[in-house]
Parts: C-alpha cells; structure tokens; sequence
C-alpha cells in the first residue's frame, strides 16, 4: 500500500534526481548548494575525490579539499551578520520541570560562543586538540560543541546515559586535553550527579595513566542567585537543587560561569580545512569497543544543511522539534548542525516523553506551535500504549511534517503516528542513516514521495544503494540481502578515530568497491527500500545500538560468570531487549541477588540503556564442535520457538532442551 498527500514543489526534485541519481553531477549539485555559504578560500584540487575500493589503495574521501571555512561561522555569524536573522530564535530550551524555560536568540548564541571559545583559548585548546563533553540537554551544550569548532578543536560528546567507565574509554581513545561537564541533572524524578561520574570517569583514567589536566563545570541543578549562565534573561531553574553534593577537585575543576564572566563576546574563527576533523562520535562496534567516527568539516556541513531542508521541508516561519539527544548523531545533525544552518527555530528539550505525564510531547507541540517533529518508533510505540486521549487532549494543529528515525518502524506505529498524531494530514519521513553516514541518506521528501508504512522509501541526492548477495552479486530488482552504498555523498564518515584499518575492515573489506552498513535490506517491484535490520551482532534497544561483544564482556568481568551469550529478543516497545545467558563458575549457584549484581554491573560499565531485560542461567551453551556458540539457536530459545532449524553441527544437543526448560520456569 502507497499514501501519497498532495503532490508538491519537491516533485520535479525527486523525479530528477532521486530516481535516477546519475543524471545529476554530484560536483554540480553540491557545487551550486556551496554557494549558499561562506568560504575563507576555494577549493583548489577536485571537488569529490575518493576510494571506495580496497583492492585499489587505502579507503578515501576528499570533499571540496583545500577549500577553507568555519562551520561555526556559516551557522551562526552567517545567520546573524548575513542573513539578518540574529534576532530570530535559534532554541526554544523546555527543561525537563514544565515552566523551566528559556529562549535564545541567533545573536545570544553567537556571543555564548564565542565568549566560551576564548575561555577554551585561554586553558590551552588549540586547533586539532579533542575535548570531550559529558552534558544534559542543556543551551550550553550546543554553546560548548559550536565553541569547539570556532577554533578548530574537535569535539567527542559522551551521551550523559553513559557510565564512567564508558566516558573513560572514550576520552583515552581520543586523548582529550579537557572535559565540559554539569553538575547533574534530572531525568523525570530521577536525580543524575553527573559530576560524581565525570569524576570516577576521570580517575578511571588516572589509574589506567592518562591525565586530563583541565575539567570546566556547568552549574545547572546548583546554581547560585546571580549566575545566569545565558545572560539575564535566564530565570533560576524551577527544580533547582542547591544541596548536591557537587565534588570537587581543585587542581582539575574549573567553573564555567566565573570563567566566562571575564571572557571577550568576540572571537575571530579558526579557519579550516574542507577535510579537518570536526569532530569523534562513538558507536559501538561489533568487537565489543566503540568505534570513534571521524566527520569532518564542509562535507558534513552542507550534507546536513540540505538534508535538514529538502527532508523537513524547511520554511523560514517553521519550529522544528528533534526529540533526540544530543549525544548521539541525530543531536548533532539535526538539532545542532542541520537546522542551525539553515537560521531555524528549534525546540531543545531536556526531559522524558512521559513526564510529568504521558500528554508532555503534545503540550509542548502546543506550546510552542511545533511544525515539525522528529522522533523515535520507540517513543512512538510507548505513547501508544497510553492510548488516543493524551494526544487529543491538544491540538497539534501547527504539526505540518513527522518524522522517525533510528529504526524500522513497524506499520502500527506508522499508522498510529500518521493518524492518531498526525490526523492524517502530514506526511511520515522515515529517516534511515547511521552515525557512519553524517545525514539521512535513504528518506522520503516530504508530500512528493508517495509513503509505504515501514519503508525508508529512495535514496537522497547522490546516494546510490545496492543489495547484494552473499557472494558479493549486485541484485537487480526486487530483492533482499545486504545494504550497500556504491559511492560516497559528503556527509560520509572518513575514518575511525586513530584507526584506519579497522575503518577498512568495518566498512569497505567484506565487499571491495561498497560501504557496507551492516544492515539487511529488501527492495520491492516499485524500487522501495525496506530495512530488514542489522545483519552483525548488533542490537537495537530503543533506537540505540549496543554490541552484544559489549554487553558480554561486561557480564564476563563478573567473578562468578564464566561465559556469557547475548541475543536480541523483540520487544513491544524498546524493539529489541537484551536475552542474556550466563555460565556460571563452578560451585557458585544463580539467584535473585546475584542477577541483580549482573544487572548492576552491565549498567555501570556500559549505561542504563545496556541493562540486561533477561538474564538466564545456562549450565551450558549450544556450541558447534569447533567450539563456536550458536547465536541463532540462543534467539529461538529467548522467543520460546521450537522450531531450530538444522542443528546438526551441535556438540552437544541436550544442551538445548536443557535451556528451554529453564527458560519456561523464568516465566517470560
Ligand atoms: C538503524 C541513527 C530502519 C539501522 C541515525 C542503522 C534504521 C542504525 C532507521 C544506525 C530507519 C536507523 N529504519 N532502521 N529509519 N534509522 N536505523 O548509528 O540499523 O545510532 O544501521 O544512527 O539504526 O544507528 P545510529
């Protein structure tokens, strides 16, 4: 079944180039979009230059090299000084306390950035330095990544859902010189002493020897009558906390207020290469340690500007709301870069779907005349067990386009998102990309793609995906085996952090001439692409991915697990939930408080997200006579299905029934 509202202006777009991608030059294209910006210098050499190839010479891609400019100055300066629009609002900010709120223009933004640039200056950072920010959804972090890239430091977000230990690896990864950190935070009702764990994370390293010299403090919960971190008209946090025990170490911690109460409203950009590094995301890889992905400065920028437009439909009277955080890619293409670049309104929101009740999306739809929104099918899927009555209990009648992102969503969702929420008069983008890939790069435009509930329909501009078999055979037609991409579009990843063979070997070396995402996929008769999900050991808990490597080495560090097995078991709202099998050493015997310790466990060395759903003693586990643990098997027992399909290369088969037994005394 295809929906298709209204034809539109973004038709002859689409029927130009998206379904014959080669009738546009991509020089062409992008050459005409870079227009629109500002660049201290052209660029000298060709305009796209790559390798895809493995077998010809290292993997690389060079955008508009030689070109220089600040993404920093084309975000903002350029809005303000250009364009005129420095007296628009950049953020709406909704804190997480209905009532906590504040609103910043395009013009305070830019003087925030550049009075934190001079602090970053003046403790040292300098162009190519990493600096990690470990920060709740707050103005100053959007404030601290744009000061980053004002002066050619490169920026590595840490989500603040994740534990210490993962912000250690992190920051030893990319040797950060400093950490931009707040004291803490609530999640709904929960109570988050983020700088307890900024703390541990440093010490982390500390004790595995790497130092950060410098730790700069936002107060959020804590602050004092006078501190107004974005000027006066910011009003004291309605749920402030003055009594947090806020630790502190003189010798590393700073205090962002009385650093930047001193600090110059003026700094002149660092102007940069095409192809600098902007900045590191980590993402988790199948081998268990995250991989820091590389972006890099103009290909990222002008991937994400137009995106952002041609997806959203953006227009100059348009609120945008990205319900994502801005730790993970979707924050940093579209809450920050995206939408910033083209002088959008955005709402930057600190809370939960659910808190203080199931209406707070609607009401802040409401609120604030929200013409745009973007979420995830799992938050979809959880507002919908709740029913109609929360939604309809508002309006909603400024809501012009929605949009999904971070998994496939399941056509009741889609049909409950585009019916319930949407009644029925806007259209569905169902966004599919990756950390890897900067911006959306399989969407439907908005009123000109005809929608298929489920589907990320056609690829964007310049995108040109194949399926191919196992043996590497592109499929024409309909079809189904795995997604690839056939040439690069600026906004692609360029390597991993410090790492480029495992960039190679992730990417480019099971398929030589493709990117590789990872991911299953299925074309159908009218050309639609169907994302089927990951194809490695990957699962996708509530839009996150997580590596099952991760997850069992995490439960390994147990003394009393000897092995352990992770599988993905569907879940009605998360999509996936972690099905976990533990072996436990000789002599030690399962119960609810040991897994309670696991659970714990797996929580601080990953994060909250990674907390095991199910945890199963399993005496043994089905392996082939090599020795090898038979995952799929593993899935069918964690969903209770009989059916196994050949087992014959099992040791040991009794293993299996063994587990099944077990499984139906858990109850689940
Ligand atoms: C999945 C998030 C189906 C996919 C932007 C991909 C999706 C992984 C979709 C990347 C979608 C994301 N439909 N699957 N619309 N969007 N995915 O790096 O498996 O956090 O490879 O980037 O999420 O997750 P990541």
């Amino acid at each position: 079944m295809s929906i298709n509202i209204v034809s539109c202006k973004h038709l002859n777009y689409l029927l130009s180039a998206s379904f014959n991608p080669f009738c546009l030059c991509p020089a062409e294209f992008w050459g005409d979009i870079a227009k629109d910006f500002f660049w201290k210098t052209k660029h000298t050499g060709q305009f796209l230059d790559y390798n895809f190839d493995v077998t010809k010479g290292e993997i690389f891609i060079k955008f508009m090299e030689g070109a220089s400019t600040n993404i920093c100055y084309n975000v903002l300066d350029r809005n303000v000084h250009e364009r005129k629009l420095g007296e628009n609002v950049a953020f709406y900010w909704e804190g997480n306390e209905p009532g906590d709120e504040l609103t910043v223009t395009y013009r305070e933004l830019l003087q925030r950035v550049c009075q934190f640039a001079n602090v970053l200056k003046s403790q040292g950072v300098k162009k190519g330095d990493r600096v990690s920010i470990y920060m709740p959804m707050v103005v100053e972090l959007v404030v601290a990544m744009l000061a980053c890239v004002r002066i050619g430091a490169v920026h590595s977000i840490v989500f603040a859902g994740f534990s210490a230990e993962s912000l250690c690896e992190r920051i030893m990864d990319s040797q950060c010189s400093l950490l931009i950190t707040a004291d803490g935070f609530y999640r709904g009702d929960k109570l988050i002493n983020l700088k307890l764990l900024a703390d541990e994370a440093l010490q982390k390293c500390r004790d595995k020897g790497f130092s950060i010299q410098r730790c700069i403090m936002l107060k959020h919960l804590s602050k004092e009558a006078d501190e107004t971190p974005l000027g006066s008209r910011s009003p004291p946090a309605k749920r402030s906390c003055p009594d947090l025990q806020v630790p502190w170490n003189p010798e590393v911690d700073l205090c962002w207020h009385t650093l930047v109460r001193g600090a110059s409203d003026e700094c002149e950009p660092e102007w940069c290469d095409s192809e600098d590094p902007l900045f590191i995301l980590y993402t988790s890889g199948s081998t268990g340690k995250p991989k820091g992905v590389l972006h890099t400065v103009s290909g990222y920028m002008l991937y994400t500007a137009t995106t952002f437009k041609l997806v959203f439909d953006h227009q100059p009277d348009d609120v945008y709301w990205c319900t994502a955080d801005i730790g993970w890619i979707t924050g940093h293409s579209y809450i920050t870069y995206g939408p910033l670049a083209n002088g959008a309104t955005s709402v930057l929101f600190e809370g939960l779907p659910t808190y203080p009740d199931v209406s707070r999306m609607w009401e802040i739809v409401d609120k604030y005349h929200v013409t745009s929104f973007y979420t995830a099918p799992t938050a979809i899927r959880l507002l919908m067990k709740y029913g109609r009555e929360p939604v309809q209990k508002y309006k909603r009648e400024s809501l012009k386009i929605l949009g999904t992102v971070g998994e496939p969503i399941n056509p009741e969702a889609w049909h409950w998102y585009y019916t319930v929420v949407g009644e029925k008069r806007c259209p569905i983008v169902d966004t599919f990309w990756q950390t890897e890939t900067g911006g959306h790069v399989l969407t439907p435009l908005p009123a000109a793609t005809p929608m298929k509930p489920g589907s990320a329909t056609l690829p964007f501009f310049g995108v040109v995906p194949a399926i191919l078999n196992e043996s590497g055979e592109e499929l024409e037609g309909p079809s189904e085996g795995y997604l690839v991409f056939k040439q690069p579009w600026p906004g692609v990843m360029r390597t991993v952090y410090g790492n480029q063979q495992r960039f190679e070997t992730t990417y480019f070396k099971k398929f030589p001439g493709y990117y590789v995402t990872g991911d299953g996929c299925r074309r159908d008769e009218d050309g639609y692409y169907w994302i089927t999900g990951r194809i490695d050991d990957m699962l996708n808990v509530s839009g996150h991915l997580l590596s099952t490597a991760e997850v069992e080495s995490a439960l390994m560090e147990h003394k009393s697990v000897s092995e352990a097995a992770v599988v993905g078991r569907p879940h009605p709202v998360k999509g996936e939930s972690l099905y976990c099998f533990v072996t436990l050493t000789d002599g030690v015997t399962y119960n609810r408080t040991l897994e309670a310790e696991l659970k714990k466990q797996v929580r601080e060395k990953i994060g909250a997200i990674a907390t095991p759903d199910y945890i199963q003693n399993a005496p043994g586990l089905p392996k082939t006579r090599s020795g090898k643990i038979m995952r799929r098997v593993l899935r069918k027992i964690a969903c209770d299905e009989r059916d196994l399909g050949d087992i014959s290369t099992l040791a040991d088969s009794s293993v299996v029934e063994q587990l099944f037994q077990n499984r139906c005394r858990m109850g689940v």
